[in-house]
């Protein structure tokens, strides 16, 4: 039997050594890579691409990114996507990604699906949670072979394949709209404190500029234009990375628990993402129940861990995403934020749904009788008082 594979193809050095790997160790026939742009640096993409064409049998290029944005990154921020304080920029993309390639390898007629994924991280599992859906056979060369960098390199070397990492340079980077991420190296000893060369979107909150305030507009939910003026989703949040991250906003040091169970360092950067979680969970607050938002919290982090374990086809989750979204349809108006040195800090907020009456509070207003409370004041705590004096013997 013919076997043809299609490989989620990065550019980067793991999933280039796939292709000759997946020949000469598996016995592929044929292997065709797919870049799927999300949002990477549009030079990564050129470069990937360039690669393939030499050293694949045959190569896609697929821009998803408006895709990405309005099915997965518009739920997310619908759903203020946090897992343990990680924004979820790589996990968001995964199935997107596998969904892609899945595509591809059903209109080439393939047999064989492939990820550049190792045995120790979160991705394997989540390219595998969508891949596993076909009978295709599934292949992990960087798991099962248990590479080290220098074999690697080597073997790249040998088959003509250009190599850019180095020993200085270790970092492994994933990049999207929504966020970047960088681990490896020193950063893997989490007393190491990170070298500025790191970030690449933000800049040191240290040496930002003076504050500047910014209006996000949202309309169900979700964010739809900058300072009044309107805006795509794409165009919004790389705008909105431009923006913050002048300010440094948007960095995150810390230890993630992966689904494995190790526990990782962690750097990201995803400025935007932090604007507009800030601004969207401020506006809830405004439109919102109190009791829509305490039962909205547990929902939120249901659908935070299922969307960090890639989990997308859970029932449970095309569950929550109809609870959530029911609740958006007021979350429509405009939130005012400072950025400043790092920090997002929420300065105003409008809306027509606002659930909020300045009548009612202020201070200044006679229209609510308060002598009316005081019926309430005698029964509230009623049964703690009860239980008090009991213990006390009166
Ligand atoms: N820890 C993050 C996650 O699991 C980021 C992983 C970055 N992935 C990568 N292949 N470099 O989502």
């Amino acid at each position: 039997m013919v076997k043809k594979a299609v490989l989620a193809y990065s550019g980067g050095l793991d999933t280039s050594i796939c292709i000759p790997i997946l020949k000469e160790k598996y016995q592929c026939d044929e292997v065709i890579t797919v870049a799927v742009d999300v949002g990477q640096p549009a030079e990564d993409v050129k470069q990937a691409e360039d690669k393939a064409k030499k050293i694949s049998d045959k190569h896609y290029t697929l821009d998803v990114r408006e895709e990405f944005v309005n099915e997965y990154l518009f739920p997310l921020i619908k759903a203020n996507g946090d897992y343990e304080g990680y924004v979820m920029g790589t996990s968001i993309a995964r199935p997107l990604i596998a969904r892609k390639v899945v595509e591809i390898a059903e209109k080439e007629g393939a047999n064989v699906l492939a990820h550049g994924c190792t045995g120790k991280g979160n991705d394997q599992l989540r390219f595998e949670a969508i891949f596993r859906l076909t009978d295709m056979e599934v292949i992990a060369p960087m798991r099962e072979m248990n590479l080290t960098r220098e074999w690697e390199i080597n073997y790249a070397k040998e088959h003509n394949i250009p190599v850019t990492v180095t020993t200085e340079k270790p970092w492994s980077i994933d990049e999207n709209l929504w966020s970047r991420s960088i681990e490896g190296g020193k950063l893997e000893d989490p007393g190491y404190i990170p070298p500025e060369e790191i970030y690449k979107w933000t800049v040191d909150p240290a040496l930002a500029p003076d504050a500047q305030l910014i209006e996000i507009g949202f309309e169900d939910g979700v964010p739809v234009s900058i300072d009044g003026e309107l805006m795509n989703g794409v165009d919004l949040i790389e705008r909105l990375n431009h923006i913050a991250g002048s300010h440094g906003v948007g960095r995150t040091d810390m230890i993630e628990d992966r689904i494995l169970g190790l526990k990782a360092r962690e750097n990201y950067e995803h400025p935007a993402a932090t604007v507009l979680l800030t601004a969207h969970k401020d506006l809830e607050k405004l439109v919102l129940t109190r009791s829509e938002l305490k039962f909205k919290a547990h929902v939120d982090s249901e659908w935070s861990e299922l969307a960090y374990y890639g989990l997308v086809d859970e029932p449970l989750f095309d569950d929550l995403n109809a609870f959530i979204d029911n609740t958006q349809h007021r979350v429509t108006g405009t939130v005012t934020i400072e950025l400043y040195k790092g920090n997002a800090y929420v300065m105003a907020r409008t809306s027509p749904f606002a659930l909020y009456s300045e009548e009612l509070v202020s201070f200044d207003s006679q229209s609510i009788n308060q002598q009316d409370a005081e019926g309430y004041a005698k029964y509230h705590g009623f049964q703690a008082r009860h239980y008090r004096r009991f213990i006390s013997g009166e």
